[in-house]
């Protein structure tokens, strides 16, 4: 069997450490693209990558390009090229720059790679997934957005750090767009199948959720410059490897939405069936009624900015 080519658009934090961990866990052979203007920023990066697998452990080809030719017939192709928020900037304050950006990137990889399964990471990320699926025009089953599986380890970070258990024990599932509006699930939310709510208090709880919901922020705080990109680069990969192994993983991502959840034709965070070829079928879950409203809520900002961005680049 011919080993899984995967491409990252985008050299930066995000894009290296996803090629990283992609590398790390033997789920192919990695191509690590940025522009021009990034000069061999992209060579360097990946033959440092390269050197570490005799360390590591690994076994992959791994490239460094400014040329799309390089990452022809990927199986799938991760989108980080953008720019990250600095301190006080909301993911929405990218759009202008990144719609362009990711309208740039889409037209390449729909010339180049036309069977891949695209996972898109750059933000603000619900609008940029659908720019992604606009201009490549491939089936929507094939464009996807990482959020949900970030988002979710960050609840269930938390979770095991209030309680001071393992966080593998800890499960959490998260819905809504990729802003300060995410729903994350208190209700699905377990320790090991012992609802959280058996466990902390509804109080509590409420402000482990707020903390969930504007995690990326603390961390853009924390950081200075820049933002978060070991757990989002993590959350990327092992999406990643549920489409290369065909693991049928149960995660929430950025899935157009076109009936499913009352919505009509948006990307929003919900659960899929995650494996080879992208989203094998979206699954629904019951929300309390006041889940449900903030999942409307977070629904219609997506609206909202997909629709700035057509005001922006049509
Ligand atoms: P970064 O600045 O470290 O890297 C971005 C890279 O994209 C740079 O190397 C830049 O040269 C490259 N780039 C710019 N235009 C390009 C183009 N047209 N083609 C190819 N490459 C291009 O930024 P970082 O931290 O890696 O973040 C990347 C994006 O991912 C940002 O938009 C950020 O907001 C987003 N992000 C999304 C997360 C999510 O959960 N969805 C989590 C973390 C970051
Ligand atoms: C995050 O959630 C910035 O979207 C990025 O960390």
């Amino acid at each position: 069997m011919r080993r899984a080519k995967i491409s990252v658009i985008g050299a930066g934090n995000v894009g290296a450490t996803t090629a990283q961990y992609c590398a790390m866990a033997n789920l192919g052979d990695v191509v690590l693209l940025d522009i021009p203007q990034a000069g061999d920023m992209p060579k360097g990066k990946a033959l440092d990558l390269f050197e570490a697998s005799p360390l590591l452990g690994y076994n992959a080809n791994i490239t460094g390009t400014n040329d799309y030719a390089d990452t022809a017939n990927s199986d799938v192709v991760v989108v980080t090229a953008g720019i990250p928020r600095k301190p006080g900037m909301s993911r929405d304050d990218l759009l202008a720059t990144n719609a362009k950006i990711v309208s740039s990137v889409a037209e390449q990889i729909a010339k180049t790679s036309p069977n891949a399964v695209v996972i898109v990471v750059s933000n603000p990320l619900d609008a940029m997934t659908q720019r992604m699926l606009e201009v490549t025009k491939f089936p929507p089953e094939r464009v996807i957005g990482q959020a949900g599986v970030l988002d979710a380890a960050r609840f269930c970070a938390f979770i095991a750090m209030e309680l001071n258990v393992a966080v593998e024990d800890v499960n959490a599932m998260l819905l809504g767009g990729h802003g300060d509006t995410m729903v994350p699930l208190a209700s699905c939310a377990s320790v090991n199948g012992i609802p959280v709510t058996q466990l902390i208090s509804a109080e509590r709880m409420a402000e482990i959720v707020d903390r969930a919901r504007t995690g990326g922020g603390e961390i853009v705080k924390l950081l200075g410059t820049g933002s978060a990109f070991y757990a989002p680069a993590a959350a990327t990969a092992s999406m990643v490897e549920a489409i290369v192994r065909d693991q049928n993983r149960v995660v929430a991502v950025a899935a157009y939405c076109d009936g499913a959840y009352g919505v009509d034709g948006y990307y929003v965070g919900v659960p899929v069936v995650l494996g080879d070829g992208g989203v094998k079928k979206i699954v629904e879950l019951q929300m309390t009624d006041d889940e449900k409203a903030l999942f409307n809520n977070s629904v219609q900002a997506v609206r909202d900015l997909v629709s700035t961005m057509h005001g922006l680049v049509g």
